[in-house]
């Protein structure tokens, strides 16, 4: 199985990698076909990522999807980070081996949650106000 250069780069040097104090929104998601994990947390300002950081429990294309995701997030406008698709973080990566596509899902779906998760809390405490 051949990796291209940047996702070994970023399993070596994953960017963002740790967790947020307090952040505003988490998400956690496994991957059904192989059982790996991943949690990405969020801080948001202005409705723009002001900070994004995740753990990874996963191969290395899940380590390096991770990692290019939060690259690719970083300061963008929520609205604009939920459409980016496994596919578009596999292609940032220069693609990944067909049997590894599987792994891109993870980081797309953690970030897709943590967006939700923020929305929701967010929503929560308006109507508590
Ligand atoms: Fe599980 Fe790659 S083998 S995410």
């Amino acid at each position: 199985m051949q990796y291209s250069a940047k996702v070994l780069e970023h399993f070596r040097n994953p960017r963002n990698m740790g967790q947020i104090e307090d952040p505003d929104g988490v998400g956690e998601v496994g991957n059904p076909i192989c059982g790996d994990v991943m949690k990405l947390y969020v801080k948001i300002d202005d409705e723009k990522i002001a900070d994004v950081k995740f753990e990874t429990f996963g191969c290395a294309a899940a380590i390096a999807t991770s990692s290019m995701v939060t690259e690719m997030v970083m300061g963008k406008p929520i609205d604009e980070a939920l459409k980016i698709s496994a596919r578009a973080v596999a292609q940032a990566l220069d693609g990944l081996p067909p049997i590894k596509m599987h792994c891109s899902n993870l980081a797309a779906d953690a970030l897709k949650a943590a967006i939700k998760d923020y929305r929701s809390k967010k929503s929560a405490a308006a109507a508590s106000k």
